[in-house]
């Protein structure tokens, strides 16, 4: 059995919007962070050079089990180990249902839905094996839980991701593997740009806190779960949107 000597981090889409706070937050407090995404961007190239030893990426779709199954093994191999997952890679293709896409369909559920249970197959695997206890969080949406319009499939996969939460919690606390999905309300990021300013005000007006979600909001809750406070926390998905869907 492995021991890992550093805390371990995967976090899948970590190059920009939430998943880059996550990683950035993960990195100050000294954890060994893997990422990955499509693109490289000038975050990426920075955190390559500023810490070679903490922070390593990897080109990879999601959609793609092959290289998902690389990524990992390299995760071990560099870094000895696994104790924290986040899924928090997704995709929105937003559009009334009659008129969206096949193509947008696929994308959605194979990144949104597929992508994670596969990526997690492949983390548990390490985890299990370790001596160590493990955390997984799942990035849901508000969708999840309540409709909105243009946003149908989007909403099934994140749906799909909180039922895997909760049944993978039970399967996983014999080895003392965490399962639970943060589920964030509106915030600002390249996934939400098209919501429009009139939108983001009714949301805004709804929310008995009176606005969106910051990003720190969410990262409050992730570092909470992290934490030995959130050590008796499995199968939950906490709702973090200033109220709005309550
Ligand atoms: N923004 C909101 O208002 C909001 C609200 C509720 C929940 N959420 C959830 O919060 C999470 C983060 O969202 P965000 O707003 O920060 O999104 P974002 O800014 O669009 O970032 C998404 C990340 O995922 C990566 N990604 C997308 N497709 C991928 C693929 N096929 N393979 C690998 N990586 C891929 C992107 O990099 P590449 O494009 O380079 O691959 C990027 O790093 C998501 O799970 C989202 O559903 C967001």
């Amino acid at each position: 059995m492995n021991m890992i000597s550093a805390q371990v981090a995967i976090v899948s889409g970590g190059s920009r919007g939430l998943g880059k706070a996550i990683v950035e937050k993960l990195i100050l407090e000294g954890w060994k962070v893997a990422t990955f995404s499509r693109h490289e961007n000038g975050f990426i190239s920075q955190y390559q050079n500023k810490y070679p030893d903490q922070f390593y990426w990897y080109e990879l779709d999601l959609k793609d089990p092959r290289e998902l199954s690389i990524f990992i093994k390299s995760v071990v191999v560099r870094f000895g180990g696994i104790n924290l997952l986040v899924n928090n890679s997704a995709v929105l293709y937003q559009g009334l249902f009659l008129s969206t896409s096949l193509e947008a369909i696929d994308e959605m559920v194979l990144v949104n839905l597929l992508g994670p249970i596969k990526l997690t197959r492949a983390c548990v695997r390490v985890m299990a094996k370790q001596k160590t206890s493990g955390s997984i969080i799942n990035i849901s949406s508000v969708g999840a839980i309540r409709g909105y319009r243009g946003t149908a499939v989007y909403s099934a996969t994140k749906a799909g991701l909180d039922g895997f939460t909760r049944s993978l919690a039970g399967e996983m606390g014999k080895l003392n593997i965490r399962v639970n999905s943060i589920v964030p309300g509106l915030f600002d990021s390249k996934l939400s740009e098209n919501v429009s300013d009139i939108n983001r005000e009714k949301i805004a007006k709804r929310t008995p806190l009176g606005r969106y979600a910051e990003l720190k909001d969410i990262l409050n809750v992730l570092s909470f779960l992290i934490s030995p406070h959130g050590s008796f926390i499995t199968g939950q998905s906490i709702v973090v949107d200033g109220g709005l869907i309550c």
